[in-house]
This record gives structure tokens, sequence and C-alpha cells, in this order.
């Protein structure tokens, strides 16, 4: 796996270091009461994991499945929800965790959808957010890193649906992307 790694963009002592701060933070901002963390599958999966058990306070977790990338390095723009069950957001502070900002596409869909389900207020989230211009106006209330507009992968992150178990974030050798 390391093997197909060209460069280290945010090594694991770093994100690790990035997180307790993250953590703070969030412990600091929210109301005293039970949160909802809902946790946006698969990318956000090792950042939420590592994120929520620096934080705490007891936490509802919840998880959702979003399409919007289909496989390659590129944002489609099309954002679905295939899941049957939607999480209770009804009355509720809800965090919404993500692995990255790009497009914006995804966080604005998504936080749409739960300020359409009831929910008080929606703070989100991400490891990573790119410098770019988004193609939806929507900024992350907690930003682990800026990064450059590139394809990255590791932390949670996938290309064709590898490299999510990688420690550390990374950009992937020109020869392994296809
Ligand atoms: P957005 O809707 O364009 O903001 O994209 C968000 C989703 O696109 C993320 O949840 C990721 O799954 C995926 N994505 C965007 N950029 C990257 C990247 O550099 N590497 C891996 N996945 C990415
Ligand atoms: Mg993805």
């Amino acid at each position: 796996m390391r093997n197909d790694i060209e460069r280290v963009l945010i090594d694991e002592a770093v994100i690790g270091k990035r997180l307790d701060a993250m953590a703070q933070d969030i412990e600091r901002d929210f109301p005293r009461g039970t949160l909802v963390v809902i946790i946006l599958l698969k990318g956000a999966l090792v950042f939420a994991a590592d994120l929520l058990r620096r934080v705490p306070r007891v936490l509802e977790i919840e998880t959702l499945n979003v399409a919007s990338y289909h496989g390659g390095t590129e944002s489609t723009g099309k954002v679905d929800f295939p899941d049957r069950h939607f999480p209770e957001v009804k009355g509720r502070h809800v965090l919404l965790l993500d692995d990255i900002l790009d497009t914006g596409r995804t966080l604005h869909a998504v936080t749409q959808r739960l300020i359409d389900e009831g929910a008080v207020a929606v703070h989100t989230a991400v490891l990573l957010a790119k410098d770019k211009i988004r193609a939806e106006e929507v900024a992350a209330d907690y930003v682990g890193f800026q990064i450059d507009d590139e394809f990255v992968v590791g932390y949670g992150l996938d290309y064709q649906g590898l490299y999510r178990n990688l420690p550390y974030v990374g950009v992937l050798k020109p020869s392994v992307v296809h």
C-alpha cells in the first residue's frame, strides 16, 4: 500500500494533535445535553472514530450513506441518499461529520435535508477542506486541515474504494491512478 503513495501530506501524529484541539472546540461550543452526531459513510469513518473518542460528553452516533462520487477522482454533481432509514433529528442539535469538503455539494445537500427533517441546528466538521471555489456556497464549522485542490487518499478517504485504512493523508502515484 505504501508503495502506491507518492507523498505524505499529513502524518498520523499531526492529525492526532489537531483532533485533540477540534474535540476541545466542539466540547466548548455545543450547548449542554446530548448531541446527535451523524457520520457520513464511508469516508468519515476513521476521522469520526478518532475525533469522537476525544469528545468527553454523551453522544448519540448515527451514520448516513451519501453517494456523490462514483468511483473516479472527479465529483459527478449529484447527491443521493441510498439508505431507507434517515436518522431521527427533529428538535435536536446535530453535528455532521465528513471526510473532506470539496465542491460543497454533499454538505450542502445533507445539511438541507437535516433542516427539512426538523433539526434545530446543524454544525459541520470535516477533516480536510480543499482550497477552491465551491459549487455550493458552504463552509464547515470545524476544519482539520486546509489543503490544496488535489486528490488525496488515506485516513478514510478512498480511491475506488481503496486506501481508506492508510493511517495518514497522502497523494497517490500517478501510475496507480487510471
Ligand atoms: P463534495 O460533495 O464535492 O464536497 O465532495 C465530498 C465527497 O467527495 C467526500 O465525502 C469524498 O468522499 C469525496 N472526495 C472529494 N475529494 C476527494 C479526494 O481528494 N479524495 C477522496 N475523496 C474525495
Ligand atoms: Mg468517497
